[in-house]
């Protein structure tokens, strides 16, 4: 077992960031060791570049401390003190290259690696058939062409444009917003144009406790005054709370279904004809939609606009805040909001349009083009059978995990994710103990309903021999002691940052940072 060397006791962890980052370590006598951890739960193989022990084991160099090469830099035009005259590169073999690259992929964690079950995020397994669908040559059209030679990849948007109006219930369907946050935005803008053109202005957004961080930031940006709505003791939307709540000042009420406790709106019709008598509109978060794929719509429910996540229900890549997708679906009357182009089909062909009275621009072109092609790939692929199959699969899988781990959870019954308590433990130490143990933690410390909230959503991809490798990591952790959560993660090459230091004073160059 490693042992955790000076350097990382005295607080450098910014060297630790840049070994993350950069492969270079500017510490002397670095030292790499391979090792296989059995923690009892499952075996993580560990093969870093360089570890901090004291063990004597073989060195490998990365790449930056490999043969460099030095190139002149021609004459510039620019001024002198923003130039060089020469240049040191790396000037590796390709193996060593691939090497040191591959060692780099190593020290991180995917859903490649394995289970990721970060709650409300879905990060689901990306089938990689949608990479090559999205890789083809004739995927690669330039944005600029005129229409008549893109045809096909028009069609293609308008097919998208249908399924994913199908499965959420909703009538027209933009492929515009690049993020479920920049969907909610459109869509909140939607809701605004809306108002203004038919019963004008109405200056707040109703939004429960328990929703995410986007839909107040969504609000608020679109110069709405946020009305916080407290939960009901059963987690869910509190009626009566809702009925004082709602009025005349109404724009629409956001809400996530099932919420991010994965509990299922059990009154969404009288949810919906409360905001309705009020001339509001209800808008649905769609990031929670692969609990209900090929069961349930939101249209049916009586919402009125919608994002989608493609990035977490279609299984297109999500993390490092992109790239992603997030479509807006509306019904029949807000069509003419959408945002500009839109895509149709008229007379056989297929077009890009203006809506009547669009908000206007919210992306360029053809909005995250690769992410839409791998999301049309994703459902074309799985089809009707295959997305009701994905939405059991996820409750059933999140339903078992819950009934194998330790912690309490106390809000159910639930969908494809569930929020357990950590009780007496910090959620957040817990969940840096998790990655000791060779698994990627839940989200934690929301929603503040539950106390020490690790928020745990496994997807449907996971077997049931993954699911028990995770509730044996829970519950390791469960039984483990104040001391080793609070020196918790000592095994990853990233170690616990210091998070307010990083929060205040974020150092973001590539530069080489000092020590002091
Ligand atoms: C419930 C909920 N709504 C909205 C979002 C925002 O989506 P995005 O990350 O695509 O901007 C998230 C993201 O995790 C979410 O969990």
């Amino acid at each position: 077992m490693p042992q955790t060397s000076s350097w990382r006791r005295s607080g450098r962890w910014r060297n630790d960031t840049r070994l993350a980052l950069l492969g270079e370590t500017p510490w002397d006598k670095p030292r790499p060791t391979s090792f296989t951890l059995d923690t009892g739960v499952s075996r993580v193989k560990y093969d870093q570049a360089r570890w901090t022990d004291d063990s004597d084991d073989l060195y490998e160099p990365l790449l930056s401390e490999k043969t460099s090469k030095t190139v002149d830099i021609e004459d510039s035009p620019l001024p002198d003190d923003l130039t060089r005259d020469s240049l040191s590169l790396p000037d590796p073999a390709e193996p060593e290259l691939a090497r040191h690259y591959t060692r780099l992929s190593q020290m991180n964690y995917g859903v490649e690696s394995g289970p990721f079950p970060l709650g409300s995020c879905t990060m689901k397994y990306n089938p990689s058939f949608t990479e090559d669908v999205a890789a083809r040559a004739d995927a690669a059209i330039h944005p600029g062409r005129p229409d008549s030679t893109v045809q096909g990849t028009l069609a293609l948007c308008h097919r998208l444009q249908d399924y994913l109006g199908r499965i959420g219930g909703m009538d027209a369907v933009t492929l515009q917003p690049p993020a479920g946050a920049a969907g909610e935005f459109t869509g909140i803008q939607i809701a605004k144009a809306y108002h203004e053109h038919n019963d004008g202005e109405r200056s707040e957004v109703v939004i429960p406790d328990s929703a995410h961080g986007t839909n107040f930031a969504t609000a608020a940006m679109a110069g709405y005054e946020v009305v916080e709505l407290p939960s009901g003791d059963d987690g869910r939307v509190d009626i009566e709370a809702l009925e004082a709540a709602v009025g005349d000042d109404t724009a629409a009420l956001m809400l996530t279904n099932p919420n991010t406790l994965g509990l299922f709106e059990r009154d969404i019709e009288h949810v919906a004809d409360i905001v309705h008598d009020a001339g509001g509109l209800l808008y649905y978060d769609g990031a929670n939609l692969n609990a209900l794929l090929g069961r349930a719509r939101p249209g049916d429910m009586g919402f009125d606009v919608m994002h989608y996540n493609v990035h977490k229900t279609f299984a297109t890549p999500h993390g490092g805040g992109g790239p992603g997708a997030g479509p807006v679906g509306v019904r029949e009357e807000l069509a003419q909001f959408l945002p500009n182009p839109h895509v149709r089909e008229r007379g056989g062909n297929y077009e890009h349009y203006e809506p009547a009275n669009s908000i206007g621009k919210v992306h360029g072109f053809y909005g995250n083009w690769p992410v839409l092609l791998k999301t049309f790939a994703y459902i074309a692929r799985l089809g009707d059978e295959g997305l009701r199959d994905a939405s059991a699969k996820a409750v059933l899988n999140a339903n078992y995990l819950a009934e194998q781990i330790e912690y309490e959870v106390p809000f159910g019954p639930f969908h494809h994710e569930f929020v357990a308590s950590a009780g007496e433990q910090d959620a957040a130490d817990a969940a840096k103990r998790m990655l000791d143990y060779g698994v990627h933690p839940p989200t934690t410390k929301w929603p503040e309903i539950v106390d020490e909230a690790l928020m745990t959503e496994p997807t449907e991809g996971e077997t049931r021999r993954s699911l028990d490798q995770l509730a044996a990591a829970f519950n390791a952790v469960a039984g483990d002691s104040d001391a080793e959560l609070a020196d918790a993660p000592s095994r990853p090459a990233a170690k616990r940052i210091d998070q307010v230091t990083a929060a205040r004073n974020p150092q973001l160059s590539w530069q080489a940072l000092d020590d002091t």
